[in-house]
């Protein structure tokens, strides 16, 4: 998600760093990039010399002090509270008095997140859909303290990176994960019980519901760890059994099948 939220920042004539502890995540992270704007570039809906400028603004850092120049940052770190958290302690110490720290959280509290720093009004939620540069919506996440100037500031945002927000409140899941993950899972409890293959699952939503995806299909693309992840927030949160993660999805993650990330999940795919 970060090498994609960079490229829409970039394109948009943003200057953007990114930031990994790992000099092999962000080498990576800059030949995806690359690679989708030369995409981008072949269909015709970005010029060579956009692409080129888009590169230019683009730099690399593995250290977490790169932020102190930034009017805002966007996390986007692994679905793990401990590690948000101290992300976001280490942000607020680095980063500008009145930069904006966003999070590209899919399910986590933002007010728990905003808790844990001294400008909780200027922590908010920008949560993405992948593929980034292709996906319209930005769901904007109001913590509890977040202030309305931050949120009129990353709506601004949004629609300066040609996207579209929809604004929510902060609940387990938010929006997009409370009604996409129960449809994931149930997709996952429906091969378990044998009702249908995989395949079968897949394209009866694809044909008979118009969905660009399968839901399996759609969960090997987020990352079965991160759809483990996020269902555990929402029945921890919200405290109905119905949201429990299908254990057939719980034994795929305990094997290292995370879908397409790790080459195989519901689906193998070539790595
Ligand atoms: N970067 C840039 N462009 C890309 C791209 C990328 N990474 N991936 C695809 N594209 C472009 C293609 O170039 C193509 O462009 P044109 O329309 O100009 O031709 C277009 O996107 C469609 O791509 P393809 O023709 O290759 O493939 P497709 O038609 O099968 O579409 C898809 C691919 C857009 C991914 C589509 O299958 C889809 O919409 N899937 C559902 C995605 C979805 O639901 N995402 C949300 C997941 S949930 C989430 O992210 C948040 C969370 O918290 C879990």
């Amino acid at each position: 998600m970060g090498n994609g939220i960079a490229h829409v920042c970039a394109t948009s004539g943003f200057d953007v760093t990114m930031i990994d502890v790992s000099s092999d995540a962000l080498a990576k992270g800059r030949a995806t990039i690359e690679k989708n704007l030369e995409r981008q570039v072949k269909k015709g809906s970005l010029e060579a010399a956009a692409r080129d400028a888009a590169l230019g603004r683009l730099k690399e850092s593995t250290s977490l002090d790169a932020v102190a120049g930034a009017s805002i940052v966007v996390e986007a770190a692994t679905e793990r509270k401990d590690l948000k958290f101290q992300i976001f302690r280490d942000l607020d110490r680095l980063a500008p008095a009145g930069a904006i720290l966003a999070t590209n959280t899919s399910s986590i509290s933002i007010t728990e997140i905003a808790a844990v720093t001294k400008r909780p009004e200027l922590v908010i939620g920008m949560h993405f859909m992948n593929p980034v540069p292709v996906m319209q919506l930005v769901e904007v996440i109001r913590g509890l303290a977040t202030s309305d100037a931050t949120t009129a500031k990353t709506v601004e945002l949004s629609k300066a990176l040609g996207k579209t927000p929809v604004e929510a409140n902060d609940f387990p899941g938010f929006i997009a994960n409370r009604i996409l993950m129960p449809m994931i899972n149930e997709a996952c409890y429906a091969v378990m019980e044998g009702v249908g293959t995989p395949q079968a699952v897949d394209e009866v939503m694809k044909l008979g519901m118009n969905h660009p995806m399968g839901p399996l299909t759609l969960a090997d693309f987020i990352g079965l760890d991160t759809c483990v992840a996020i269902l555990e927030v929402l029945h921890e949160g919200l405290g109905d059994p119905k949201y429990r993660p299908c254990p057939l999805l719980k034994k795929y993650v305990a094997a290292g099948w995370y879908g397409r990330k790790s080459g195989r999940g519901f689906y193998t795919y070539a790595t």
